[in-house]
């Protein structure tokens, strides 16, 4: 295994440049199940110092993003939400389609997911590994749209980043003949700008670029077909990025987190959209990436059902192109 630390050229995030670290998935479970199951928790927007409202209006920036893929879905479309949390979204999909089916592992989240879904008769809700889910079981109980059956939407909201390369590829070949004509996989994924970096510790994740999961992602028989950086995920992550930093320069008793997270997020929401392209622009100007991490959503359909037209658009601090696609068959 060779690691490469550059770690100056990201301002501390090191890139790995050979095989990199594996994810240790005991840790990753003990995380989920001791993590707050509130509306900022499973945002990882925790122990900022910012108001519920921050996490509602990620969803609400998100929502736009999301609402641009899924506009082609039809109301008795089936869903499957991998990895839920406390299930934000599958409460979204359950008012807008005909099915839900929720999988999540963290007990602790999955208590909130399935309270939350229990008024939505349309909602299955499954406290379990999505590695071990069994797809196949699930159709044959509850599918609704017999006999092609199968999904026409798959949510992957912040969970290939807790998978390592080699279950990515299998979890979403296992999807592809559970999934309707038409279906696509929308995945939301926090992203570094360039390579791999898994954090170890008690908090394990994989980062990785644009590029990497598009190569695993096709690597895996799907075509890519647009990805979308997440403005309102980048704007608080600003805050949350400068709201570290604060912590890190001060004695805990000095932090005063209800105002000092407060005043970052509120700095930074002001200015939203427009300081999440010019901040992170500015900053690389002067040689520093900021924020560190950002997040894009990667719209997906199995391979072959579509041609890939690629056109220059514009993204957080850097060009990159987007990817539209005409559906050909
Ligand atoms: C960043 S949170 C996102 C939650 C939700 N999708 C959202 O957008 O609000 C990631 C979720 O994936 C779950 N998760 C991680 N690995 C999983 C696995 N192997 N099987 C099922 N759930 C998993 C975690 O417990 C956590 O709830």
């Amino acid at each position: 295994m060779t690691v490469s630390q550059r770690g100056s050229d990201l301002g501390g995030i090191a890139i790995a440049e050979g095989t990199p670290p594996q994810l240790d998935y005991a840790k990753v479970r003990a995380y989920w199940k001791s993590a707050r199951p509130s509306m900022l928790g499973p945002y990882m927007m925790d122990g900022f110092g910012f108001p519920v409202g921050a996490g509602h209006f990620r969803f609400r920036g998100e929502l736009k993003a999301v609402e641009d893929a899924i506009q082609h879905l039809g109301p008795d479309t089936s869903v499957l939400d991998l990895g839920s949390g406390v299930g934000v979204w599958a409460e979204y999909f359950a008012q807008r389609f005909g099915k839900v089916v929720a999988v999540e592992a963290s007990a602790t989240l999955y208590d909130v997911l399935k309270e939350q879904c229990s008024r939505y008769p349309n909602v299955t809700t499954h406290n379990c590994d999505v590695l071990s889910f069994d797809l196949k079981d699930e159709l044959e109980h509850t599918a609704v749209t017999e006999p092609a059956g199968g999904f026409g939407l798959v949510f992957l909201g912040g969970l290939l980043m807790y998978l390592n390369d080699r279950d990515i590829a299998s979890l979403l070949r296992k999807l592809i003949p559970h999934l309707e004509p038409g279906a696509i996989v929308l995945c939301r994924e926090s992203t570094i700008r360039h390579g791999t970096h898994t954090k170890q510790g008690d908090y394990q994740v994989v980062y990785r670029s644009v590029e990497t999961y598009q190569s695993i992602l096709s690597d895996a028989g799907f075509d890519v077909v647009s990805v979308q950086a997440n403005t309102a995920y980048i704007n608080v992550q600003m805050a949350c990025e400068l709201t570290k930093k604060w912590k890190s320069l001060l004695p805990e008793r000095f932090h005063c987190l209800p105002i000092a997270g407060r005043l970052a997020y509120w700095g930074y929401r002001l200015g939203y959209p427009w300081n999440t392209r010019l901040i992170p622009w500015i900053m690389g100007k002067i040689g520093c990436e900021f924020p560190l991490l950002t997040n894009h959503f990667f719209v997906l359909r199995p391979g072959g059902q579509t041609v890939v037209d690629r056109r220059d658009t514009r993204e957080c601090g850097s060009q990159r192109a987007e990817q539209k696609t005409e559906k050909v068959c």
